[in-house]
């Protein structure tokens, strides 16, 4: 079977689906129930479904597992186009299937960016018949460059409503001033700043502190992001436009973003899996894979993210998957690539890290994954839940107490960069849907992959 775009189809189309025996954690809160699938909506949930069902129907097994909205990751680099040996639209939507999302916002610094209507549509075109939603993130301004506009009332009219330069921080106050002003005129629009000052971080290329003076490796402040951050929640008061923080990584920044959502300021913010699991320790044996960009920080900076998460300060948990040619992330330490793989491990360390330990509950978790990340990118719609009759089916099928081995080279993606193979995790996926079509059955892609 093919796709619109002649690629194959991940989506065998069922003629319904009844996902069996599961626990139903949504935003309304848990039950037990069966959910049963049809023509892409959810057609009925409620104790035992499978009575009369007719003979085409496909079914699931969740017995043991939750039954949750479909994760939506905020943040995703999917390389395509400019860099397909580390990462394209499908094998990343597929690594995004096979870690229980049903959407993501694909990062507009790509080769050439997204900073061009035509590039944006041709991305959403061959995201069509991917294993998930793929959801164009748009450039703020062009060639990333910080200087000039993006035509954002272009991008906009094709369904973008995350504008970033990430990768690169938007550092001229005025530039951002004027695109804070432009978005808030397109219903929807957030500006999402990678908040870093480049003239602090210079060449760094990790945490500033006691680990990067041990090591004679240049370091990146934290003040780098608080002065960044403090700037732009100015510029969102003086505006009035929604800004998102983007892998908030400091202390200081979750403080400064808790003060100004106090003060009833339209902020929300993110946090990646690795700021609240790792350390700059992680960093003393000049392994290119723990290098990033914000850097992993101290173990108080990690605490406080875990705090910000815990307390809804920080709205999100975002992957943002950085897959790397393994050449390239190979080279040494100053002079590698910054970024590491997330899509296939961010629900298990969300579980192992946060919810095991007590410090989130599952609903909090699952908010994190994907109510709120849906509701800041416009996509609530669709993904998100609540899991009721005339929902459109996305839903992630995982089960909560599998343990299992990170080992990258099972992974779904192109890449192999994660930082946390050999880790024993918690959690795991086990079918995915996608518009009512399994993406994942039994953890392997519908593909079979
Ligand atoms: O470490 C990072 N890698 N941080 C970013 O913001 C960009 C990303 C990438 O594109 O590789």
């Amino acid at each position: 079977m093919t796709g619109p775009t002649g690629a194959p189809s991940l989506h065998p189309v069922a003629s319904g689906v009844l996902i069996r025996g599961g626990r139903v954690v949504d935003a309304t809160g848990p039950r037990v129930a069966d959910v049963l699938v049809e023509g892409g909506r959810i057609a009925a949930v409620g104790g035992d479904l499978a009575a009369g069902m007719p003979s085409g129907v496909t079914v699931l097994d969740a017995s043991g597992c939750v039954v949750a909205p479909g994760l939506v990751d905020l943040h995703t680099h999917l390389r395509e186009p400019g860099d397909e040996e580390a990462e394209t639209i499908h094998t990343g939507a597929r690594a995004a299937a096979r870690g229980g999302y049903t959407a993501v916002i694909a990062m507009p610094n790509t080769d050439p960016p997204l900073d061009d209507a035509a590039v944006v549509a041709a991305v959403l075109a061959r995201g069509a018949d991917a294993a998930c939603e793929v959801v164009a993130g748009g450039c703020i301004t062009r060639g990333r460059e910080g200087r000039e506009l993006a035509p954002l009332g272009e991008l906009h009219d094709l369904g973008v409503r995350v504008f970033t330069d990430d990768g690169a921080c938007l550092s001229d106050a005025g530039v951002m001033r004027r695109a804070m002003e432009y978005a808030r005129s397109l219903p929807g629009a957030v500006i999402a700043q990678h908040a870093e000052d480049p003239a602090l971080c210079g060449h760094g290329s990790m945490h500033e502190g006691a680990w990067s003076a041990r090591l004679g490796v240049p370091g990146r402040p934290a003040e780098a992001e608080a002065v960044i951050v403090d700037r732009d929640l100015r510029l969102a008061a003086l505006t009035g436009t929604p800004l998102h923080v983007l892998h908030v990584s400091t202390a200081q920044a979750v403080e400064s973003i808790r003060e100004a959502k106090a003060a009833g300021l339209a902020v929300t913010a993110e946090a990646t899996p690795h700021h609240f699991t790792l350390t700059d320790a992680a960093c003393a044996g000049f392994d290119p894979v723990f290098k990033v960009h914000p850097p992993l920080r101290t173990a108080a900076d990690r605490d406080a993210v875990r705090a910000g998460l815990a307390d809804g300060t920080l709205d999100a948990i975002a992957t943002d998957h950085a897959p790397h040619r393994t050449e390239e992330k190979e080279r040494p330490f100053e002079e590698a690539p910054p970024g590491m793989l997330g899509l296939e491990t961010a629900l298990a360390l969300t579980l192992t890290e946060l919810v095991e330990p007590g410090l989130l509950t599952l609903e909090q978790a699952l908010g994190a994954l994907s109510w709120r990340p849906a509701a800041i990118a416009g996509l609530s719609d669709r993904h998100g839940g609540p899991i009721a009759p005339g929902g459109v089916a996305n839903l992630c099928v995982f089960d909560p107490a599998a343990t299992w081995e990170v080992d990258p080279t099972k992974l779904a993606s192109r890449a192999r960069n994660t930082p946390f193979a050999g880790r024993k995790l918690t959690g795991r996926v086990r079918h995915t849907v996608l518009a009512g079509r399994p993406t994942v059955v039994d953890g392997r892609c519908a593909d079979g992959g």
